[in-house]
């Protein structure tokens, strides 16, 4: 048997290939070409780069137009999110979505069946099958590991957001994924709030040997944190490499130049 499609390297968790996304005649992502290894990918870019349609075709909210995306071997396209979620992928969002009127531990706890984003609050109200003991220790435990576990039977979207997103995080680790995309977990976030959420991410990480890619604007924080760094500008990969490499290419102090670079970078 042949297969054209060139099949992912060994070490390859996540493989975009040609990703391409169009929103009505907006070409967002053109062809999209990037391996995701275990340990931490940042993805960086331009305001409106494109880097969050990413995450949502990879998570399966969003459709690609051509191209492929496979975790593993296997393809994640036509897949829904749910199913993606349980295949391995957690992801937290852009503007935390927790669901209303139920605790930490209990929003913590949707993501065992992949129950993020649009649809959790439908779901959450016809209750979780996976509410069982079991379920909420673990939940809990992670609360421990990241220093929040006194909100755990707080309603959860009260909190101020600090602790919102590292609730995000909790829920997008919780079902042991493979893969997990942190969309600018740090933002808005102070410095005392961003090391409460990055020491134990970087050590569950390296225990469950995690492929985890950051959308991340404050390059400090992702050159700290990623030894790979992929640049996404004008609908592709423009640069690839360590922060270091990649941050010192002229195409990407370009890309960022009419962003602010300037003002912003390391
Ligand atoms: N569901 C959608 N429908 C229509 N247009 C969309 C949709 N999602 C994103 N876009 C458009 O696609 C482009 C890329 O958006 P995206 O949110 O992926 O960028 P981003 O790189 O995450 O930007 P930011 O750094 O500001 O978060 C933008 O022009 C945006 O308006
Ligand atoms: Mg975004």
């Amino acid at each position: 048997m042949t297969d054209s499609t060139p099949a992912a390297t060994p070490e390859s968790v996540l493989t975009l290939r040609e990703l391409a996304v169009s929103f009505g005649g907006n070409h967002v992502l053109r062809s999209v070409d990037l391996e995701v290894p275990t340990g931490f990918t940042g993805l960086v870019g331009p305001n409106g780069a494109g880097k969050t349609t990413v995450f949502n075709v990879v998570s399966g909210y969003v459709r690609a137009a051509g191209g492929d995306v496979r975790l593993g071997g296997e393809t994640l396209i036509g897949v829904a999110p749910d199913a993606i979620a349980r295949r391995g992928v957690g992801r937290t969002f852009q503007t935390p979505k927790l669901v209303a009127g139920i605790s930490v531990v209990e929003n913590v706890m949707l993501g065992l069946d992949g129950r993020a984003g649009p649809l959790a609050h439908l779901r959450a109200i016809a209750g979780s099958r996976r509410d069982s003991r079991p379920a909420r220790e673990r939940s809990l435990d992670l609360l421990e590991r990241f220093g929040i576990v006194e909100y755990a039977n707080e309603e959860a979207s009260a909190l101020p957001l600090a602790t919102q997103k590292i609730v995000e995080v909790a829920r997008a680790l919780i079902a042991s994924p493979r893969l997990v995309l942190l969309d600018e977990p740090a933002a808005g976030l102070g410095a005392e709030d961003v090391e409460a959420m990055v020491a134990p991410l970087v050590e569950l990480a390296a225990d469950n040997d995690l492929a985890v890619v950051i959308i991340e604007h404050d390059l400090a924080l992702v050159s700290r944190l990623c030894p790979r760094l992929a640049v996404l500008h004008q609908g592709g990969v423009i640069a690839l490499g360590t922060p270091a490499e990649v941050l010192a290419q002229p195409e990407v102090v370009d890309a960022y130049l009419g962003a602010g670079f300037a003002a912003v970078g390391p």
